[in-house]
């Protein structure tokens, strides 16, 4: 009996792939890393741009999301001098009182704080948010400065613009930037770290991941614990999300592997066909005490929130000492526009999120 051309295609094909197939099926390449049914899209509800690590947020209906993070999140920090060591919240919980503002229409970033020993007086100065090459060229020089234990080169501000600053600390310090497109890029260490993500990827001045998603529902849960426990709530900003969401069932975001921004329903932008926004969920955030300041006032509160998230968050089997909140991500994306309004699609989870130290 002849065999038609179609069916000895089909035989030679099916001899020839069918061993790759069951190879990549064994080894796992195939399968679905995902345990259970995806969660439905939730929503964006805020966007939040710490642009000096430590100091006050600010929410914005929309920004940039970048290879490094926010546009403008965590681009400048204050240090020390003449070591250039990085100055945070830990160091001094007043730090939150320093507020930067962005004026569009300038592209101006502007930084005020309250003037030591006065009622209302305020310290302040102006600076291009996104200055270029030849602005830094004349009006910084480049220092080394460190975060945890890397050290980056860095644009250094001069004092004839934050000396005023070296009052509100209470020592010299100095300002410094870094581009998010910089020749000396901040490498991820620890989940982000090239032979863990898999790729290079880096971000400027946060502690260890570009991106930090928050999910109002968790938070809910946790005020009511506050609630409870100490009469208290809460506000998300005190642990510096830069991405919130609605979310799931509370928590359920621990298990999340890989998320995508895209446009929210009927958004004309889709029908354009913009791309859909990919991040690597690559760890839990594990927390410290920072969350007990009020970031109002700058207060630090003794107990909450860190009490009761110890007694329930202590979840991470690779940082069981510290309680997790949020989700630490690395973007997959050259650049795009996010928008508050988005969906966020969870596109894979996980069982084995492991928390690898990094700083
Ligand atoms: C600021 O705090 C960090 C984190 O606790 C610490 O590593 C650093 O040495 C402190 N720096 C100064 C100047 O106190």
């Amino acid at each position: 009996m002849a065999l038609s051309e179609i069916t000895k295609v089909a035989i030679i094909l099916t001899a020839f792939f069918l061993p790759i197939l069951t190879y990549l099926y064994y080894t796992g390449s195939l399968r679905s890393k995902s345990s259970g049914p995806l969660p439905p899209p939730t929503k964006i509800t805020s966007l939040f741009i710490y642009p000096i690590k430590s100091c006050h947020g600010i929410s914005v209906p929309s920004t940039r999301l970048l290879p490094t993070g926010l546009d403008l999140d965590r681009q400048w920090m204050w240090v020390t001098y003449p070591d250039y060591k990085f100055l945070t919240i830990r160091n001094l919980s007043k730090m939150t009182l320093i507020r930067p503002s962005y004026d569009a229409s300038t592209d101006t970033l502007s930084i005020t704080a309250p003037a030591p020993n006065s009622i209302d007086g305020k310290l302040g100065f102006s600076i291009p948010a996104h200055p270029s090459s030849e602005w830094l060229a004349s009006n910084t020089e480049i220092v080394p400065a460190t975060v945890w234990s890397t050290t980056t080169t860095a644009h250094c501000y001069s004092t004839k613009l934050t000396g005023p600053f070296n009052e509100f600390f209470g020592k010299e310090v100095r300002l410094v930037y870094k581009p998010p497109v910089s020749d000396s890029p901040r490498a991820l260490n620890g989940n982000g770290a090239k032979k863990v993500l898999g790729r290079d990827a880096s971000t400027c001045f946060a502690d260890l991941m570009p991106v930090l998603v928050g999910c109002e529902n968790s938070i809910a849960e946790l005020n009511e614990r506050l609630k409870k426990a100490d009469d208290l709530t809460i506000d998300i900003t005190r642990f510096r999300p830069n991405i919130l969401v609605k979310g799931h069932e509370p928590w359920s975001e621990d298990r999340w592997k890989s998320v995508r921004l895209t446009p929210s329903v009927g958004a004309a932008a889709w029908k354009l066909g913009m791309d859909s926004l990919g991040l690597d969920v690559v760890a839990r955030c594990a927390r410290c005490h920072v969350p007990n300041v009020d970031t109002e006032t700058g207060e630090e509160h003794k107990r909450q929130p860190w009490d009761t998230l110890m007694k329930y968050r202590r979840i991470d089997p690779g940082i069981t000492f510290k309680p997790c909140f949020g989700m630490l991500c690395v973007p997959r994306v050259k650049g795009g526009k996010i928008d508050v309004g988005m969906q966020l699609e969870v596109t894979q989870t996980t069982d084995s999120h492991r928390y690898v130290s990094g700083m």
